[in-house]
């Protein structure tokens, strides 16, 4: 069955790899990501957000997950697979997913006051505990994508803060704020593009081996970003965080890496491509198929040079 992140993210501090934390919110994505971890021998992280419960239908999407189990066994590799909330904002919502299956949740109180997060995570942490359910918190506040202001003025995590956050809410693993940030426009042209691996390092000072999770932590690959704009897209300016620094976290305690803009990116590419080269098609299984093989491979590869997950199942 699904299983939580306890052993998978103790394996990956102790190994130097990360686990990939995949968004889905349809079937195509779901199998890409399957067959990819499959195929890889990579276990996995599958992340349901609020956003997405309310667009597929959580019912749907959980059933789904459960049915991924069953389907990695038939592609013959039943990797491990974790059924998480991304970005939980309440307590009865991620009370709502562990009482529904889910085998983990995140419970984001990063735009509280750290007091307020303090009590709000171990209220979470508490009531997931009792059904092995693993919790994750935030400290720092990730940059806004459209706000200018919000990316001014965003807040890395303090590493003095660490240490008495994870005691006191008794988290799992806690995901951190050191410069990436959530969608395709992640640094402005001209901007310096580095994350700030130095507080990491502090943070990991603070908390040896504890996991620390990345979100934001899409690449945003400039071929797709030029495939989409050659079949009628308009991205300008759309930057992400380089694999190269990336790798480097992933070496480090940073155990779960959270990538979703960059499937959107893959999709959407695909999917351009082949109505604008091929407008008599209308069947959706001629351009979601493709969509679904280029999101595959790009999962393959993240796995493979990006997280080194592969071969961890
Ligand atoms: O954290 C954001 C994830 O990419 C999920 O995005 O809230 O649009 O589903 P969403
Ligand atoms: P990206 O937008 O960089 O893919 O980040 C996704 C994420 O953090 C989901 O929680
Ligand atoms: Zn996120």
């Amino acid at each position: 069955g699904l299983q939580n992140s306890k052993e998978l993210f103790a394996k990956a501090v102790k190994g130097g790899y990360a686990i990939p934390a995949y968004n889905f919110n349809n079937l195509e994505q779901l199998q890409a990501i399957i067959m990819a971890c499959v195929e890889t021998n990579s276990p996995v992280i599958l992340q349901v957000s609020k956003g997405a419960r309310n667009y597929a239908n959580q019912t749907l999407l959980r059933n789904l997950a459960r049915g991924a189990v069953e389907y990695a066994a038939e592609l013959g590799n039943p990797v491990p697979i974790v059924l998480h909330l991304d970005h939980g904002d309440s307590f009865e919502l991620c009370k709502d997913c562990i009482q529904t299956g889910f085998s983990s949740v995140m419970i984001d109180g990063s735009h509280l006051s750290y007091e307020d997060n303090v009590t709000l995570t171990r209220q979470v942490v508490d009531y997931a505990h009792q059904y092995d359910v693993t919790v994750e918190g935030e400290l720092g506040v990730l940059a806004g994508v459209e706000d200018e202001v919000a990316s001014e003025t965003h807040t890395y995590t303090q590493p003095e803060e660490v240490e008495d956050f994870v005691t006191r809410t008794g988290v799992d693993s806690l995901a951190i704020a050191i410069g990436t940030s959530h969608g395709a426009f992640k640094f402005k042209p001209g901007e310096d593009h580095k994350i700030r691996l130095d507080i990491l390092s502090e943070i990991e000072k603070r908390i040896p081996g504890f996991p620390i999770v990345l979100h934001g932590s899409s690449s945003v690959p400039q071929d797709l970003v030029k495939t989409i704009n050659e079949h009628g897209g308009k991205l300008k300016d759309a930057i992400g965080i380089s694999e190269e620094q990336l790798r480097k976290a992933a070496q480090s305690a940073v155990c779960k890496i959270n990538i979703d803009s960059d499937g959107r990116l893959a999709m959407t590419a695909a999917i351009r491509k082949v109505l604008d080269e091929k407008p008599e098609e209308f069947d959706p299984r001629k351009y979601l198929g493709p969509a679904r093989d280029a999101l595959k491979e790009l999962y393959k590869h993240k796995n493979i040079n990006v997280l080194g997950s592969n071969d961890k199942a």
